[in-house]
């Protein structure tokens, strides 16, 4: 089967052709155009910019793909709707709902998160259930149990700022530039991780949520006090706080509900300080599950994370209504 998937959530357009064979999805094309320089200089992403950009760029990547006219080499076409910006949204749904009545093809509705949870499953060894999924995006901050594919119901959240948001605002406090993802967690290699002890909201409480507000104000009140502190040493304190925080209740998760697998997801797990530190103690745990995380290039946003989320539904019938989707385009909300 080929799927042809589109994504407009957020700030990428991206295209991809994934093709499955015996259950494996092999992505035969991922086309992801940035629109980060557009929204850097707003300090953040601005819907209707966004939705603009998504426009222009929609048909150059289309006929990038380079398929047939009359859709004849695709059998399932596939798009995020939601969450997500609406305004950006609307574009990929119209596209792809507008394909799918011009070529006569089944339309698959995707959840956007859904989509960063499936991003483990475009690898060679795909995580076995039961599975806990840490999700950490510029948005969410989730920690989901996922009993098989499709099943899957979400164990903690956090309460106000995402783990993405709060590197992003921490790198806004330190005059960085955005996304801060990236640029935090490449000043925190020059930095010293314990030379600040910042908190770690809700590590200890009996639920399996998150909270980073509080952790950002601590930062943007330190470096007001202590503007004499290398920048290095910040951005490593801060991200030691944020991935201690993660890790300790993703593990937390895995000792009560003892899964086959631990998978991480979503643009944060780009971090390499939190892929390591989640492995290694997770290993100090339990030797037997089994650790996955997506490829680099499947960490933020993509359509082939939608294609494999897709797939998945479309093994159980989950086709849309391209008129309800347009109609709709935020439709998988939740
Ligand atoms: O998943 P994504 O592309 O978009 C959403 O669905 O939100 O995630 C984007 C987020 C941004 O907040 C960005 O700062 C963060 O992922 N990010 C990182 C890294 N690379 C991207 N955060 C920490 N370390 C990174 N290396
Ligand atoms: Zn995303």
């Amino acid at each position: 089967m080929i799927i042809l998937s589109i994504e407009t959530s957020c700030d990428e357009t991206s295209f991809a052709i994934v093709r499955s064979e015996n259950d494996h999805l092999f992505v035969e094309q991922n086309l992801v155009a940035s629109q980060i320089d557009l929204h850097a200089q707003y300090g953040g992403v601005v819907p209707e910019l966004a939705a603009r950009q998504h426009t222009e760029t929609l048909i150059p990547l289309l006929t990038e793909l380079g398929i047939a006219r009359d859709g004849s080499d695709i059998d399932v076409i596939a798009v995020t709707a939601g969450p997500g910006l609406v305004p950006a949204l609307r574009i990929g749904v119209a596209c792809a709902a507008t394909l799918a009545l011009l070529w006569d093809k089944p339309l698959v509705a995707t959840n956007h998160l859904e989509g960063h949870l499936y991003s483990c499953w475009l690898s060679e060894t795909t995580p076995s259930f039961p599975a806990i999924g840490l999700l950490v995006s510029g948005g969410h901050s989730e920690i989901i149990l996922m009993k098989d594919h499709g099943d899957y119901g979400v164990l903690g959240m956090t309460r106000d700022d995402a783990a993405g948001e709060a590197f992003d605002k921490v790198a806004k406090i330190l005059g960085l530039g955005y996304p801060g993802g990236p640029i935090v967690s490449k000043k925190a290699l020059e930095g010293d991780a314990s030379a600040i002890p910042f908190p770690r909201p809700m590590q200890h409480s009996q639920d399996y949520d998150f909270s980073f507000s509080g952790l950002k104000t601590a930062v943007a009140y330190h470096v007001k006090e202590h503007p004499e502190d290398r920048v290095e040493d910040v951005c490593a304190s801060f991200q030691e706080a944020v991935v201690d925080t993660l890790v300790s209740k993703t593990l937390k998760a895995v000792k009560a509900h003892r899964p086959a697998s631990v998978f991480l997801s979503g643009g944060v797990s780009a971090n390499k300080h939190l892929r390591n530190t989640l492995e290694t103690r997770l290993k100090k745990l339990n030797k037997t599950i089994s650790f996955h995380a997506p490829e680099l290039s499947y960490t933020t946003d993509n359509a082939a994370m939608i294609a494999a989320a897709a797939y998945h539904r479309y093994q159980k019938g989950d086709t849309t209504d391209p008129l309800t989707l347009i109609a709709d385009p935020n439709l998988r909300f939740k």
